[in-house]
């Protein structure tokens, strides 16, 4: 069934692709059917920013997996900024990129490169991150994010002992005190995580065993803008002072990303929690397996993140800009999920996984994302 439904998509997707090609502007573009040579693809790759290391990761294996093919890349990072974005994306389709692999910092700013991209006849694969309200995206590649929230929840509730580590009720009623943080509004999967874990959490929220005293249990009132660091720690300071200057005990925060999660124990361990869990800090969760943060997990200090290994997310946007390099469509394992306002969006999702102190050996040392020495230094080599 899938793979029919797959197919007959892909089909539609290359007229649709011919018919751009047809109007185009002459630049380079992947024209329906025909096959390039590999030294004639020149790959543009758009990556958000520098400043959280998954994203120069995920850059350097896209770009090594593009080479491996003989493909040209050209790779560039956006400093958070949505005018760099934009300006580095319309110099790729001048340069004549044949396919763009975008991983968006707003998800909704980027129409007219999109619409510049379908008229040179350039398929577009969203990466990680979707590009909202526009035809032009082709193909999405991510991890399945609505599940990453739930596993974020799920490692709040395991680190504050109501589940244990196969997911089974302890039996334990708190009652808890926590607080919740968001990603960036303007990131699509921000909403994912946010629904994946407030769905996980709501039993526990109706039942009174959680609660959040600062009543800030709205997406708008708990995100975190371009995911800063600093503004998670403002965030937390501000809600240390406003509710728990008169001695309310915190028992646990959901953090979406590392970085996140940081600026969070750095605002409680100020406000003397701590310094480690032994001592009383409140559970944090995160996502991506930063390496400062896997450090700060096996010296028990936060308690989770979430390991998406972007070592396979790069692998499939190599796929899928081979497939249409070879004039064909790349094949997706999600036809539904994710519609960008205009269209659902064909993907290919990969599954993430609960890392805390326990599994960091399995999960990340024997898979070779970190070494053990990069680890116990903090630090990638
Ligand atoms: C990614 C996360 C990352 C976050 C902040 C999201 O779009 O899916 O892996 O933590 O951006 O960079």
């Amino acid at each position: 069934m899938r793979k029919l439904a797959a197919v007959a998509f892909g089909a539609a997707a290359v007229l649709a692709l011919g018919a751009c090609a047809g109007e185009g502007a002459g630049g380079g573009g992947v024209e329906g059917g025909e096959t390039l040579a590999p030294e004639d693809v020149l790959v543009g790759v758009s990556m958000p920013t520098q400043t959280s290391e998954r994203w120069i990761a995920d850059g350097e294996a896209v770009e090594a997996g593009l080479e491996e093919l003989g493909y040209d890349v050209d790779l560039q990072f956006a400093n958070d900024d949505i005018p760099t974005q934009s300006q580095q994306i319309d110099q790729m389709i001048t340069n004549g990129a044949d396919v763009l692999i975008i991983a968006a910092i707003d998800g909704t700013a980027l129409g007219s490169q999109l619409d510049a991209a379908a008229a040179a006849g350039i398929p577009v694969i969203s990466y990680d991150r979707l590009i909202r309200d526009n035809e032009n995206v082709d193909f999405y590649v991510t991890f399945d994010n609505y599940d990453v929230g739930v596993q974020q929840a799920t490692s709040l509730l395991q680190g504050l002992g109501i589940l244990d580590a196969d997911r089974n009720e302890t039996g334990e009623e708190g009652p808890f005190n926590i607080e919740l943080f968001a990603g960036s509004p303007d990131d699509n999967n921000a909403t994912f995580f946010w629904n994946g874990a407030m769905e996980t959490l709501q039993p526990y929220l109706d039942s009174g065993v959680l609660t959040v005293p600062s009543g800030q249990t709205d997406f708008e009132q708990a995100a975190i803008l371009r995911w800063q660091q600093e503004n998670a720690q403002r965030r937390m300071e501000d809600l240390l002072t406003s509710t728990y200057s008169d001695g309310t005990e915190l028992h646990g925060v959901l953090s979406p990303y590392d970085g996140l999660s940081r600026g969070i124990i750095t605002a409680l361990q100020g406000a003397g929690m701590g310094p480690s869990l032994a001592d009383g800090l409140p559970v944090v969760t995160g996502q991506d397996a930063e390496i400062a943060s896997v450090k700060l997990i096996v010296d028990g200090v936060q308690f989770a993140t979430i390991f998406k290994d972007t070592r396979l997310l790069a692998e499939q946007a190599v796929i899928a800009t081979e497939a249409y390099v070879n004039g064909g469509e790349p094949e997706a394992n999600d036809t539904e999920t994710y519609d960008n306002g205009i269209k659902v969006v064909p993907s290919y999702l990969l599954e993430s996984v609960i890392v805390v102190a326990d599994n960091v050996e399995p999960a990340l040392v024997e898979t070779g994302y970190w070494t053990q020495e990069e680890i116990e230094a903090g630090q990638a080599d």
